[in-house]
This record gives structure tokens, sequence and C-alpha cells, in this order.
């Protein structure tokens, strides 16, 4: 079942760069079967036209509390009534400081004032406006009425600062309100019997980072969103989620439990702790297979031309788990750059796992911190192929396969 089937959200837009990425929103949400109508402000339509968003949507756009013909149509009452949810992306620093006020001088202001409709805002704007007191007041003032705050994300900005401010990326944003709709609006789900009731998912995510000396580290380019995806999608079907993630810049899925490592040894206790009441662990994590023999406790001088670092082997967390007595069904991942299947089968029966996923890294648009990615899933007696798909899709598959194996084999121990 798509999770927004019949859900009316109003998606306010205001005047910042990141509306360009609106479109895309508006067409994520409605292939989730949300009903979504655009509310534009002045500013939104310096960046892009309403034109564009009635094409995506395919509704009539918003943009002014003082047109008599809009009025006709849907006044801003009929709107804020009409609306299930309220979700503003992006929302800029002006706009949050209005609401936060409580003024109404714009039909997208008036409209938050108007709705008993959950609101959910993306902040988007400089990091440095980010960070000023007056806007975390606002922020503040906001949750304080239940606001929903997604993100702001950190990295590069249109600007060329580096920082906190970014709008959520839409895949995230989609996420986030379909999390959210489903808690505010429990009917939105809870016919369904939820099949992993009952089961604790332990999932490993992201890079670990290995201490050289206090300013430096080894580390790779994992970024967690499979790790992530895997949580997300267990926790949709019912399970309760526990992620031990290494440092990653993403937010925790609603109702997972997370937690924060750095490096592999402390990845290694955690699971350790944590796997025995466990039903399913699921080894994403890229974790180093080495760190440095001894970390300098100062920073490390430059001076000769070559340096050695002595390194040293790092606990194997999956086959640690793997070897408990009584040890949660356990997957782990093959990122190969070659010969996948045959470095897959011999993980899988050197580390003695239930399933391992592999996947090509050296491919072209999946892998290591993209967007999608593709998986072979071996088992000591069968495969599947799941194809090249978005990293969320390809954890409700993932997650799904999990779960048939495990019951299958529930059924032969019984
Ligand atoms: O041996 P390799 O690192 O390729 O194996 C990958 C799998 O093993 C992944 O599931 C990864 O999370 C897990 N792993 C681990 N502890 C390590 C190294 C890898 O759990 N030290």
């Amino acid at each position: 079942m798509q999770i927004l089937q019949g859900k009316k959200i109003l998606l306010g837009i205001s005047g910042g760069i990141a509306a360009y990425k609106t479109p895309e929103l508006v067409r994520r949400l409605k292939d989730q079967g949300a009903d979504v109508r655009v509310v534009m402000t002045e500013g939104a339509k310096a960046f892009i036209t309403p034109l564009t968003l009635q094409a995506v949507s395919a509704n009539a756009v918003s943009d002014s509390l003082l047109d008599t013909q809009a009025e006709l149509a849907m006044g801003h009452i009929e709107l804020a009534k009409w609306a299930d949810f309220i979700l503003i992306a992006p929302a800029t620093a002006d706009l949050i400081a209005k609401i936060a006020l409580g003024m109404a001088n714009d039909l997208l202001t008036t409209l938050c004032l108007a709705t008993a409709a959950p609101i959910a805002i993306a902040p988007a704007m400089n990091q440095q406006m980010w960070h000023n007191q007056a806007t975390q007041n606002n922020i503040k003032t906001l949750m304080s009425y239940r606001y929903s705050i997604f993100g702001p994300g950190a990295g590069e900005q249109a600007c060329g600062d580096i920082g906190l401010g970014r709008m959520l990326d839409v895949p995230e944003l989609v996420t986030l309100t379909c999390e959210q709709i489903a808690k505010t609006m429990p009917d939105a789900n809870s016919s369904e019997q939820k099949p992993l009731s009952g089961q604790h998912w332990l999932i490993t995510a992201g890079p670990t980072r290995e201490a050289i000396d206090p300013v430096r580290y080894i580390s790779n380019h994992s970024s967690g969103k499979m790790g992530f995806a895997i949580a997300r999608a267990a926790q949709e079907l019912g399970a309760e989620v526990t992620i031990i993630s290494g440092p990653v810049n993403l937010s925790t899925p609603e109702s997972c439990q997370k937690i924060s490592v750095t490096s592999a040894t402390e990845m290694h206790q955690q699971a350790l702790e944590h796997a025995p009441a466990a039903d399913v662990f699921v080894a994403c994590a890229a974790v180093a297979d080495y760190r440095i023999d001894h970390i300098a406790s100062e920073k490390i001088k430059k001076s000769q031309d070559t340096m050695q670092l002595n390194l040293i082997k790092n606990p194997d967390i999956v086959a640690d788990v793997a070897a408990l007595a009584n040890k949660p069904f356990t997957v782990g991942f093959a990122a190969e750059t070659q010969d996948v299947e045959h470095y897959a089968r011999d993980k899988l029966a050197r580390k003695k796992l239930d399933m391992i996923a592999a996947n090509n890294v050296a491919a072209a648009g999946q892998g290591f911190n993209s967007e999608d990615n593709a998986l072979t899933v071996f088992t000591a007696t069968d495969e599947k192929v799941l194809p090249l798909m978005s990293k969320n899709e390809l954890a409700k598959q993932l997650v799904q396969h999990i779960q048939d194996k495990l019951s299958k084999s529930l059924k032969t121990k019984s």
C-alpha cells in the first residue's frame, strides 16, 4: 500500500534557492499516493514558476490572499481545512520568523494560523543565518507549538559556505513526511498487521574512524544511507530497531534507537553487548579493517619526507556476532570491486553468516555515497538479485527477503 494514499498534503514554498527542488518533491509525494496542493509566497515565484508546480501537482497553485477569483475557487479557510498535513519546503529564515510571531500577512502564513493540521518545516538558509540566535529562538518557539522541523542538512551551500542550512534532499523529506503522517494519523497504516512486530533488529551503519593522533584519522567513504534505509524499512514493518552508527550526517529514523560510536573497537563492543537480545543482526557498516597500533597523544609534527604508521587488525564484528551461542539471524555485506560472487560466498562461509548481500562498488551510480544501489543476496543454498534502485526501495526488498528466510528457518527449527 502507498503510505500517503488519500492524504491531502499542502506544500508551502517560500523564496529560497532550494525551491528548485520542489517539483521533484511534489512528484515523489504523489508517487506515495498523496493529493498535493501548492501554495507559494511572492519570493518563491522568483525561483520557480507556479505553472511548473501546477503541471506536476495537477492542481491549481495558490499564491495570493487577496485574489477574489482564487478565493472563489478555494478560499484560504477552505484550503486550511482541506489539508491533512502542511509541509513548508523550503522554509526561509524570514518565513520561519513570521510564523513564529503568528503573523498572517500573506496566504501561506495565514494558512499556518488557520489550519488544525500538523505542520512541518524544512529550513533552508545560509549557515550563519541558521545559527543566528534569532532563528534558533524562532525554531524553539515553533517546536513548542508542535511544528516538526525537518533538517536542515549540512554541506556545501549555494552561496559557497559550508555548514548546516541546506534543505534536506527530496527522498529524506518524503520519508520524514510519511513517518510524521503515520505518527500523527495512526489510521494511515494501522489496519495492516505488521509482519515484524515483536522482533528486535540490530543494524550497524556508516564508517568507523581510526584515530592517528588527536586531529587525524583513517576512515572511508561510507555515508550510512544503506544501513539507515534498512533500519527505517524494518521499523516501518513493525520491528524495534537499534542502529549502531559510525559518524554520519543523517537524521535517525523516527522510533529507532541510535547508538553513536566512532571506532571499530567501540562498534564491536556495542554490537556484542546488544546482539544476544536481537532477532536479526545486519552488519551494514564499513568497518575499518585496521587501526593504529599506538595513537599519538599529541599532534604528530611534519618532519621526514616519509613516515610509517603501524596498523593492527580490528576485530571482525559480524563474525564475532555470528559465533555467539545465542546468535541472531546474521546478515553481512560484501562491497567488492571484482569477483563479487566468489568473495561474497567466501565471506558467507568463513564468517558463518546466514546471509550476505553483495554489491559491486566499482560500478557507476551505485554503492558508497550514492542514492542508488543493486545487490545480489546469497545464502548457503540460494541467491536473489535485487537490481539497481533507490537505497530506500532496495532496503524494503532486502528486509522482506530477510524476513522470508528468517520465517523459513524458524519453521525448520520447530
Ligand atoms: O571482510 P569484509 O570487511 O569485506 O566484510 C564485510 C562485512 O563484514 C560487512 O558486513 C561488515 O559490516 C562486516 N565487518 C565487520 N567487522 C569488521 C570488518 C567487516 O563486522 N572488522
